[in-house]
């Protein structure tokens, strides 16, 4: 067990620490240089089926539904193809129109969640091709997918996915890139990505050396009643996980809102003593960011915000920074510091880190 947990007191604290070795283990041998591409082999699809696609349906559950609506965003950003996540577990149920130029993709950690596996075959039923994004090897969905890309992140054991979300999402920018590639975006474009990719692990190690001060603010999260997340299109996944992880670990009641929604409603429910996490990396929105800050900052709001860079004067009560990259890649990194907060939270609170109440690891139950 120890040696499992490699001398961390978590499975959940490990899996953390995991992810330079993880986000490593998903690019292994798959970036092509020469090409400026991603070497997808597990896919058997050949460039000119991948190029015949029109769209791209990304479905999962909880977390890894969140990878996807990230997922979503980097093949329409980079491959400029239209794409959407959606709930695996409401797929079905409105009996969806399958359409034969969409590549559907169903994304799981553990390849076993029994609503991810029926929107599988509610796909093929009706004739659609899909492929898996899956860590465990030889599991339901990657054996009943027609292809896929492993994710090669690990064994995940705590019931809260940390290091599977971020090889999911890094799964999906190899699609991006391939997707991309085949259609057209040029060799720059590629090298571009294939750059930033590389550059992944490093970066990771960078935010998981800050932990002593997340853990600190984490002391302070933990006394809130409940708490925002708040992120624009790229960042909104982010506060979408970020809150979830809060939740499910520490109990802390945590909503998620994209932040131009804030003002249509919720922001009725922010004072003093309920903490905004804001997600502002420093890209085309920072300024359209900036004013959502200030909207919180005039009704008292405590801010945490997790970016590349101090928004400004007043804007800002806590800082998470993280490194750069390129924009498709930010929600990857802008979501560690989140996983360490909601661990430290749990932790202050005396929670049951790696078993929360009333979940399991694999949601085998429709
Ligand atoms: C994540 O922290 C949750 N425990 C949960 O939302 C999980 O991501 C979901 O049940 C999907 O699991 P899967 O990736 O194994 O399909």
């Amino acid at each position: 067990q120890d040696y499992a947990r490699g001398g961390f007191a978590h499975y959940l604290r490990k899996e953390i620490a995991d992810q330079p070795q993880s986000v490593a283990g998903t690019l292994r041998g798959r970036l092509d240089h020469r090409f400026a591409t991603a070497r997808l082999d597990g896919l058997n699809m050949t460039p000119r089926e991948l190029r015949a696609f029109r769209r791209v349906k990304i479905l999962g559950c909880g977390s890894a539904y969140y990878a996807g609506i990230g997922g979503a965003q980097m093949i329409e950003s980079f491959a400029r193809l239209p794409a959407d996540a959606e709930p695996a577990s409401e797929f079905r149920y409105r009996d969806p129109i399958i359409d034969p130029e969409t590549l559907y993709v169903a994304t799981s950690q553990s390849g076993e969640t029994a609503d991810t596996l029926a929107a599988v075959h509610e796909i093929q039923a009706k004739g659609g091709r899909v492929i898996g994004l899956v860590n465990v090897v030889g599991s339901s969905i990657a054996r009943g997918a027609e292809g896929g890309i492993y994710l090669h992140a690990g064994p995940e054991v705590s019931v809260a996915s940390t290091k599977a979300v971020t090889s999911t999402l890094v799964g999906f920018a190899l699609l991006a890139l391939l997707l991309g590639r085949v259609r057209d975006a040029g060799p720059a474009a590629g090298e571009r990505l294939i750059a930033a990719l590389e550059k992944l692990p490093a970066q990771i190690d960078d935010i998981l050396a800050r932990e002593d001060a997340i853990a600190e603010l984490a002391g302070r999260i933990a006394g809130s009643q409940t708490a925002f997340f708040i992120g624009r299109v790229r960042g909104h996944m982010v506060a979408l996980e970020g809150a979830q992880k809060l939740k499910e670990l520490s109990y802390v009641h945590a909503e998620a809102y994209p932040t131009p929604e804030l003002k249509h409603g919720p922001l009725a429910l922010i004072t003093p003593d309920v903490p905004t996490v804001a997600i502002v990396p420093s890209d085309h929105l920072l300024d359209k960011n900036r004013s959502s800050l200030q909207q919180v900052k005039a009704r008292g709001g405590p801010l945490v915000v997790v970016g590349h860079e101090h928004p400004g004067e007043g804007l800002a009560d806590e800082l998470l920074l993280v490194p750069r990259s390129e924009p498709e890649l930010d929600p990857i990194l802008l979501g560690i510091p989140l996983q360490l907060l909601a661990y430290h939270a749990a932790l202050h609170l005396g929670r049951n880190v790696d078993q929360p109440r009333n979940l399991a690891k694999s949601v085998t139950v429709e």
